[in-house]
């Protein structure tokens, strides 16, 4: 309704009146200009809050316009604005449509409100040409309300994955057509638009966790368009099944691996919201709660299924895995190579044996890579042709090493060739082949042939013996050892050839003088095996080193005789040099002749006589005289000396004394023991020519006055007696206990001690020593 104040009034009544004259139903003036409402209007929009100018057709300036409007919805015109020429008005009541003014015919509306929407009238009074002309024009206003801030409702916040999520965006007010769009970022990543969406419902079924994030609507209309803030879309899930991680990183068919004494992380990741609680077990044992489980040092028990439990608090679920660790460690020490001798090939063996896995062992020669084995390797090889020195290595390769370790075998040749030889067993019954052939890798294969080139039995290295049975009909057989090495072309041996035993003698007759040493010389010329070479006497003993008169001289393959102070009686004869092997026997005889004064030499020296044999000094020197009898010439004497014992074996004699002057008769021997009782005999010498040899004599003490000063002297020990009285005594002497009484009857010594005696024959004269008696 349009307030008409009294006031007003007259200003409103003329214009009212004007307008009533003016209106077409009111009048029917021809010269009218206008639109009618509903059918001709013309469409204007405004936006609330904004203004809009509702412009009135210009043209001549108007004497009157009038502005009326008629709600939406209602048929009641109400005055808006009225001008004149001069002035102009605006009803009051036109605030609900907002601050209303006329800006000449047109009518501004600022702050644009909602109860502007209607129809507009605008009518003007023109005067042209004399005439007045009234002039309406219809005009319809509609106001556009802007969209408000949407916002965003998650019909659950924090869904489990798999449910069904509805989001919707609401707007409080805006003028339709509305259009949304939708935006969604993860906590991670940008902020992307989800096309395809234009309406207010964002339906997530099933919700998963790439949905996860925050989420906007943006709603649009014709004037403006506005974002909700961002709502957070919780998806809870989880645990997936864990998957673990080894570091370092090494993968067997069964699982990890790791060497020993190193570091190793396990680590275990299994996607979760909320993130998952990690626990690890080995061998059903609890061993660590989170996610990363670092073993220090890897040792072989740590070998062995590891799990990693994987725990959603909020949903109370579980999972889990089980991976498979494996301690690696190599072998002990480093590959041992060896080389086997073999016939032909060479057979290169590398073992290396444990650890685990074991190692990876391959062989590498100058010309080439050969086989790969683990832990042990064998590699026959023809070597033929290769330079000697060549040099073979075995790589030992196991995960744990950063290089393989390796051995290395030098391959060559024996130097020269091989050396054949012989010899019989004790007792010659059978004849030993042995062949020789030192050095090489590998060693030289020998091998023995007869003389038919068939082998005497399996072939071997260094040295290779062969047993044949001792026969006479070896003799002359030759024997081949045959050598073979890889390297070497084959060709290399030695022969040998059995030989009975053949020998020379130096001289076949040997003559000397009588006294004069006789030299018989014998030397082996062949045998194989070597043979043995020895004497036999004129008798047909065997001469040894031992036997009394003679010396052997050994001197390579010379056994030289020497014969000491020929005598005719003993060592006149024949003589034989026998050598002897396993396959027979050979001599040779050396005639030796001793020649002897009245055999036409010298004449022969006058027999001799010991006329007188005294001890002196305490038996240590005896005083020797002599005479001479019988014809000869005689250029000296020799007194010789020997231990009296009664066997004819023992008691060689002795030179005591020689180049004794022919004129004399009288000689002193010192230097003996008193405790041996000597025999002596003296004989002339013509030149070399001996005489007769005297009688022989033992000494006597010079005359029995002397025997009690000999026990008177305190400063010897020396008791002689007879037989009879000196075994008394010398049963006393071993048992003093059981016989006192014989105190008195021994002289005594202060410093000799007691000598052990054994039990003599009764003819011998014996000395004793004995331990003073405290008096
Ligand atoms: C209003 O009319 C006067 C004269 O009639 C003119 O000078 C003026 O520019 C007009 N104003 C507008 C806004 O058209
Ligand atoms: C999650 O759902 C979307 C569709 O909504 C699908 O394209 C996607 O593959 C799903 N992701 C997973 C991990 O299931
Ligand atoms: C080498 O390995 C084989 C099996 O690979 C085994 O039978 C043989 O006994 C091994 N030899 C040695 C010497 O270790
Ligand atoms: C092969 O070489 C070794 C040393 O490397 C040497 O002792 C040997 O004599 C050589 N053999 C030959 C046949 O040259
Ligand atoms: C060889 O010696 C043996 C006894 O040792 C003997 O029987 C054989 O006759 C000897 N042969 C020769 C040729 O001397
Ligand atoms: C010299 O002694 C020997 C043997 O005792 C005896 O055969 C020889 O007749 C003696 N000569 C003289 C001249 O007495
Ligand atoms: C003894 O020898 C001497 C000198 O050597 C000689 O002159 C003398 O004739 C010889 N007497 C006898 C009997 O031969």
């Amino acid at each position: 309704m349009v307030d008409l104040s009294a006031h007003h009034r007259p200003f409103c009544c003329q214009l009212l009146i004007l307008f009533c004259l003016l209106h077409p139903a009111a009048s029917d003036q021809p010269h009218s200009i206008s639109n009618t409402p509903g059918e001709e209007a013309l469409s204007i929009q405004g936006v609330r809050g904004s203004s809009v100018e509702l412009d009135c057709q210009p043209g001549p300036t108007p004497v009157a316009v009038l502005w009326s409007f008629t709600p939406l919805g209602s048929l009641v015109l109400q005055p808006v604005a009225v001008a004149n020429g001069a002035s102009s008005r605006v009803e009051s009541g036109a605030s609900t449509l907002g601050i209303v003014s006329l800006r000449n015919s047109s009518l501004v509306i600022e702050e644009l409100r909602e109860g502007a929407r209607g129809h507009f009238l605008c009518q003007t009074l023109l005067v042209s040409s004399g005439q007045v002309h009234a002039i309406y024009l219809y005009l319809t206003l509609s106001v556009l309300v802007p969209v408000s801030k949407p916002r965003v409702h998650l019909s659950d916040p924090s869904p489990t994955e798999g449910v069904s999520v509805l989001a919707t965006c609401a707007v409080r007010e805006g003028t339709g057509p509305l259009t949304f769009s939708w935006h969604h970022h993860t906590p991670q990543g940008p902020e992307e638009v989800l096309v395809g969406l234009s309406g207010p419902r964002l339906q997530l079924d099933p919700v998963n966790r790439t949905h996860l994030g925050w989420y906007k609507c943006r709603a649009s209309n014709a004037v403006n368009q506005l974002s909700s803030d961002g709502v957070f879309l919780d998806v809870i899930y989880g645990p997936d099944k864990p998957v673990i991680t080894v570091e370092p990183l090494g993968f067997t068919e069964d699982g990890f691996w790791a060497s020993e004494r190193e570091e190793v992380t396990l680590s275990c990741l299994a996607a979760s919201n909320p993130p998952s609680h990690y626990v690890w077990f080995h061998d059903d044992s609890q061993i660590h709660l989170g996610p990363t489980y670092i073993i220090a040092s890897a040792s072989r028990a740590h070998t062995g299924p590891y799990t990693c439990l994987a725990h959603n608090s909020h949903l109370d679920t579980r999972t889990q895995t089980t991976v498979q660790l494996i301690v690696y460690y190599p072998p002990k020490g480093q590959p041992s190579c060896v080389m086997l001798p073999t016939f032909g090939v060479v057979t290169l063996l590398c073992t290396w044996p444990g650890g685990f896995p074991n190692a990876q062992l391959h062989w590498e020669g100058p010309q080439g890579i050969g086989p790969t084995a683990p832990s042990n390797v064998t590699w026959s090889y023809t070597a033929t042709g290769l330079p000697n020195g060549s040099i073979f290595t075995c790589m030992g390769q196991h995960p744990t090493l950063v290089v393989p370790t390796l051995c290395r075998l030098t391959l060559w040749e024996p130097p020269r060739s091989p050396t054949c030889g012989t010899t019989a067993t004790v007792g010659d019954q059978f004849i030993m082949l042995s062949c020789e052939w030192p050095g090489g890798e590998p060693p030289a294969m020998l091998n023995w042939l007869d003389q038919h080139q068939q082998s005497l039995g399996d072939p071997s290295s260094s040295p290779a013996v062969s047993l044949l049975q001792a026969q006479s009909d070896l003799a002359g057989r030759e024997f081949t050892c045959q050598g073979s090495h890889p390297l070497k072309a084959p060709g290399s041996h030695c022969r040998l050839r059995l030989e009975a035993p053949h020998l020379t003698v130096a001289e076949p007759r040997v003559s000397v003088l009588e006294g004069e040493e006789a030299w018989l010389g014998c030397a082996l010329q062949q045998g194989t095996p070597p043979a043995q070479l020895l004497w036999l006497g004129p008798q047909q003993q065997r001469l040894e080193q031992s036997t009394y008169g003679f010396t052997l001289h050994p001197e390579g393959a010379q056994l030289r005789l020497q014969v000491r102070d020929a005598d005719p009686a003993h060592h006149r004869g024949t003589y034989q040099c026998v050598a002897r092997n396993a396959l027979g026997n050979s001599s040779q005889s050396v005639m030796l002749e001793v020649l002897s004064e009245w055999e036409g030499w010298y004449p022969a020296p006058p027999n001799v006589t010991i006329s007188r044999l005294t001890y002196r000094r305490q038996r240590r020197e005896v005083q020797l005289q002599w005479a001479i009898y019988g014809p000869g010439n005689l250029t000296g004497f020799l007194v010789q000396q020997r231990a009296s014992v009664p066997s004819s074996e023992a008691g060689a004699w002795e030179v005591a004394a020689s180049n004794i002057e022919p004129e004399s008769r009288d000689w002193r021997l010192g230097g003996l023991d008193p405790g041996v009782l000597y025999a002596f005999r003296i004989l002339a010498m013509n030149h070399h020519t001996a005489g007769h040899p005297s009688e022989v004599k033992t000494p006597v003490d010079p005359a029995f006055s002397a025997y009690p000063a000999v026990l008177g002297a305190t400063s010897t020990g020396m008791v002689v007696a007879l037989v009879a009285s000196l075994l008394v005594f010398q049963y006393a002497a071993r048992h003093p206990h059981t016989f006192p009484c014989t105190e008195t009857a021994i002289t005594t010594s202060s410093s000799d001690p007691v000598q052990e005696f054994p039990d003599a024959p009764v003819n011998v004269t014996i000395t004793v020593t004995a331990t003073p008696e405290v008096q």
